[in-house]
């Protein structure tokens, strides 16, 4: 299954709102559709929100029906502002979108064709590199999944969230494929349920053995013994090691501390906020209030009822038993480890 794919001139994403029961493709023809489609979760997980942005710069180059090459650069200037604009969490885009004009300004393509193809060959290096970094994070993570596994993981962080294979479920697939006895519980993820949805999908389509529970089952199923690891995603990772994931993820983190179970978080470079030195300086977006107060647009509440509802919270380092990286294992402290990788 895969997220998005570039076809030509257009980027077609897989609307992952209307899954697992239809596979609808949008195609995107100019960037606006897809900055929608990011707010809207069409497009989701950090690795895939990056680089969907990446192809809507390529877009916004194809919109442009001028000859100007200065004009199509501020032009591209507003597009990467409404891209950048969608969601505010994962790092991922905004680290996609500084790539992608790195590039531009340091390749300084002559003309406006120059330009698009730039964008295009860029955008699609990218999904490229994604695919390979998720599957030496599978790699690296393998080494710590033990030989008769019981994991429970939050959200979905696999093919559906990156460019193919995904990170903590990449690192689920490849101790299966090392012939591990792996055995995930997936939390259904409220209010949107990528846990549900998504990850068992993923898992069954591929036959790993998969439970899915509530989120609010997860300390009973710990306390039952079903659970010797807890692995998840990040969409932001400070310097200090804390970390920003689907909201929950910091519940299962205090969890599995009371029960003694190692906690993994699974993420590339691009998940890095080298700028942030600790979690409080993450930003959290906050969703609209009817996900929560309705199931299938039915409402579940009275009329009026207040909410909060964050998409994201922070598990803090201390919680952290390492970060699995493309490049190995980050342990703590984390400030010295990350470091070495902010250096590299
Ligand atoms: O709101 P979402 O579905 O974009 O949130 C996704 C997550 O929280 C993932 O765990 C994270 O982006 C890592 S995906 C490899």
């Amino acid at each position: 299954m895969r997220a998005l794919r570039w076809d030509g001139d257009c980027l077609v994403i897989l609307d992952q709102t209307k899954l697992p029961g239809q596979k609808n493709y949008l195609r995107c023809i100019d960037h606006r559709q897809v900055a929608a489609a990011i707010c809207r979760l069409a497009v989701r997980g950090a690795p895939a929100i990056g680089v969907a942005a990446a192809y809507g710069l390529a877009l916004g180059g194809l919109e442009y029906k001028g000859k100007d090459r200065k004009e199509l650069l501020d032009y591209l200037s507003c597009v990467r502002q409404t891209l950048a604009a969608t969601r505010p969490t994962a790092v991922n885009l905004f680290w996609a979108l500084d790539q992608i004009w790195t590039q531009l300004e340091q390749a300084k393509p002559k003309s406006v064709a120059e330009i698009r193809r730039l964008l295009i060959r860029e955008a699609k290096a990218m999904e490229q590199k994604d695919l390979e970094t998720n599957l030496a994070i599978g790699r690296h993570g393998n080494n710590v999944v033990p030989s008769r596994a019981g994991i429970l993981t939050h959200c979905n962080t696999g093919a559906l969230a990156t460019c193919g294979y995904g990170t903590a479920l990449g690192v689920i697939r490849a101790a299966h494929q090392a012939g591990k006895d792996i055995r995930v519980f997936a939390g259904e993820t409220r209010p949107l349920l990528q846990g549900a949805r998504l990850t068992v999908l993923e898992l069954m389509e591929d036959g790993i053995p998969v439970t899915l529970i509530t989120d609010s089952m997860a300390g009973w199923v710990m306390y039952k013994g079903l659970v010797n690891m807890v692995i998840f995603g990040a969409d932001r990772i400070a310097r200090n090691g804390d970390t920003a994931n689907k909201i929950g993820s910091y519940s299962l983190a205090v969890l599995a501390k009371e029960h003694d179970i190692p906690v993994y978080v699974a993420a590339p470079r691009s998940s890095f906020d080298f700028s942030l030195s600790c979690g409080q300086e993450i930003p959290i977006e906050e969703r609209a209030p009817e996900e929560i107060t309705q199931l299938n647009q039915s409402p579940i509440t009275p009329a009026g009822a207040k909410v909060f509802n964050p998409a994201f919270d922070i598990t803090p380092h201390r919680y952290l038993d390492g970060i699995i990286t493309e490049a190995g294992i980050l342990r703590p402290p984390y400030e010295d480890s990350i470091a070495v990788v902010a250096a590299d």
